[in-house]
């Protein structure tokens, strides 16, 4: 477990293979809200090591799918904390039935959590429905998949030489290519970066790479300047 800001930390999980082959480190983000209770955003799979720490900041109260593809670790910790509320985005369920979701975060959702943690659904896109978070008190952006900026080191040249390609190779990574191919609506789409744009903060902690301490907001706009600009 990693302190990233204010009330804020993030724990790295186990590499996984996407579309069977493809290297991807996993991360997740735990916050800790003004109620004493844990909010946990796309948990990875949980070990004792990782639910002790997770433990030492308080109970766990909620979990969170932020997209429909980030489903692996909501059984197992609903398993371990039956009390927590299960929040996933607006077609996980569609995609996995058989997981029990208390909530769909769609946009005109409030949750308990959200004073602290504002939340936007992005709309516009033909596959991917994720929902982005900022973290108010650290100014921190919450991102999964919508952006993601792999760390090169240990990589084979092969792998390296795709996620360039890709566009999500290093500090400078941004929107995947695929994502990018992929939209549906680019009017919707522009209107959900223009409202994340329009937050406070900061920094950036994403899913999969390297996360921004300070200059995010920028980094940000330049990921998606090929549907605001
Ligand atoms: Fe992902």
């Amino acid at each position: 477990m990693q302190s990233f800001g204010e009330k804020l930390w993030t724990l790295d999980g186990d590499n996984v293979r996407m579309f069977g082959v493809l290297p991807f480190t996993t991360r997740m983000t735990v916050a800790r809200l003004n109620s004493g209770g844990v909010w946990v955003h796309s948990p990875v799979q949980p070990t004792p090591e990782r639910c002790a720490a997770v433990n030492e900041l308080g109970p766990v109260e909620h979990l969170v799918a932020p997209n429909k593809i980030h489903s692996l670790g909501i059984e197992p910790w609903r398993a371990l904390y039956p009390s927590a509320t299960v929040w996933a985005s607006p077609a996980f369920t569609e995609r996995h039935p058989n997981i029990a979701v208390d909530t769909l975060l769609t946009n005109n959702v409030e949750a308990p959590w959200s004073d602290e943690i504002d939340h936007c659904a992005v709309e516009g896109h033909a596959v991917l429905d994720e929902v982005v978070f900022l973290h108010k008190s650290s100014g921190t952006l919450i991102i999964t998949d919508l952006i993601q900026k792999h760390e090169a080191a240990g990589e084979t040249w092969v792998w390296r030489g795709v996620k360039h390609a890709a566009g999500i190779l290093g500090k400078d990574g941004g929107v995947p290519l695929d994502i990018k191919l992929s939209v549906r609506d680019k009017a919707a789409l522009r209107l959900s970066v223009d409202r994340i744009l329009g937050w406070d903060f900061d920094n950036l902690v994403v899913a999969h790479g390297h996360c921004l301490h300070g200059g995010a907001k920028e980094a940000v706009r330049q990921a998606f300047d090929w549907i605001t600009g």
